[in-house]
């Protein structure tokens, strides 16, 4: 629900993540990859927001009509998220040992000291040298990649099966950036959790995803797998997000912006989402909402004109 009553957030989001998978959720600002994130968790904040179809299933379990109660044992050991803003999750006013404590201790038993254990092992997994001296530490004495890494310790904390990383390196140099993707990497490899990674960048997509959800304004406009979306990309959009990554092959820059903007969910056009923005569109894009299509054997995508546009 918004200032201008209630509108769909996201619409006709569906999709499945199997065990050891990582699956890559990418569009531009405002696309709805939080909403969707935050749905699975859910952690919507309800009101203002309200499911009003759907349901989410994990492990045979519809975790739609589960209570708050229920949910929150799901959450951890179940489903675990990296939030998109690290630097507001944790608190200030307490040391970041106490903070890993305090999650392990909010699903298992475990006396004092196999907590204070456990929550070194954790920060040690995730690449925090000298963890044991560093528990007492508050979160304004660790660099950003470090807060990055806390975060992400807190997520494992219960071993989850399902780890949600929304923009899990957005605010950090390239770097540490890099480091923390072959982290959840190595963390799938070792524990064979499923990873729901959630970015704008298709270079992070290119280095992590098995699978790709691409959103526009609220819907999936395309879904296959990593090697289908770069190499044989079905939407106009795709194409557009594609043609934005800066080309490391080519010694001539191609950052070519889509134009145009994301509309706001109460100014979606009609039909086509993407069509005052698609420079293939016609008449006919804006007479109806294309709606997924299976177009090869692993590869959807929801435009009018895909199979006509497709690369031979
Ligand atoms: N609780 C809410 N109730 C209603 N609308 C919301 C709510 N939270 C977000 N929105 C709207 O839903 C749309 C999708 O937002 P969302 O945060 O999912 O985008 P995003 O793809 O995660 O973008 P970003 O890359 O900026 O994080 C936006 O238009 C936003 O204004
Ligand atoms: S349906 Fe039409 S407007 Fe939409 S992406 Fe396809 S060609 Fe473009
Ligand atoms: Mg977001």
């Amino acid at each position: 629900m918004t200032g201008s009553g209630e509108v769909n957030a996201i619409e006709e989001v569906s999709f499945s993540i199997r065990e050891g998978e990582i699956l890559g959720i990418v569009g531009e600002s405002g696309s709805g990859k939080s909403v969707t994130a935050l749905t699975v968790m859910g952690l919507l904040p309800q009101p203002p927001a309200r499911v009003a179809a759907g349901e989410v299933i994990f492990g045979g379990q519809n975790l739609t009509r589960m209570s708050d109660r229920q949910m929150r044992s799901i959450r951890g050991p179940g489903i675990s998220m990296i939030f998109q803003e690290p630097m507001t999750s944790l608190n200030p006013v307490f040391s970041i040992g106490d903070q890993v404590m305090e999650t392990i201790a909010a699903h298992e038993r475990l006396s004092q000291s196999d907590l204070r254990k456990r929550a070194i092992d954790m920060l040690d997994k995730v690449g925090i040298p000298s963890a044991a001296r560093r528990l007492d530490d508050y979160p304004h004495q660790m660099s950003g990649g470090q807060r990055q890494r806390v975060m992400i310790a807190m997520a494992l904390a219960c071993n989850p099966k399902l780890l949600i990383a929304d923009e899990p390196t957005t605010a950090l140099d390239v770097t540490i950036q890099a480091q923390i993707l072959d982290l959840l990497m190595d963390l799938r490899d070792e524990f064979g959790m499923a990873i729901m990674i959630i970015t704008h960048n298709m270079g992070v997509i290119a280095e992590t995803a098995d699978r790709v959800l691409v959103m526009y304004a609220g819907r999936v406009i395309e879904e296959a797998p990593v090697a289908g979306i770069f190499d044989r990309p079905l939407h106009p959009y795709t194409r557009g997000l594609l043609e934005c990554v800066p080309s490391l092959v080519e010694d001539k820059p191609r950052l070519v912006a889509i134009p145009g903007t994301l509309p706001e969910p109460a100014r979606r056009p009609p039909g086509c989402r993407f069509a005052p923005r698609c420079v293939h569109a016609q008449p006919a894009c804006t007479a109806a909402i294309p709606s997924l299509e299976l177009l090869e054997p692993t590869h959807t995508a929801a435009c009018f004109r895909a199979r006509e546009l497709a690369p031979a």
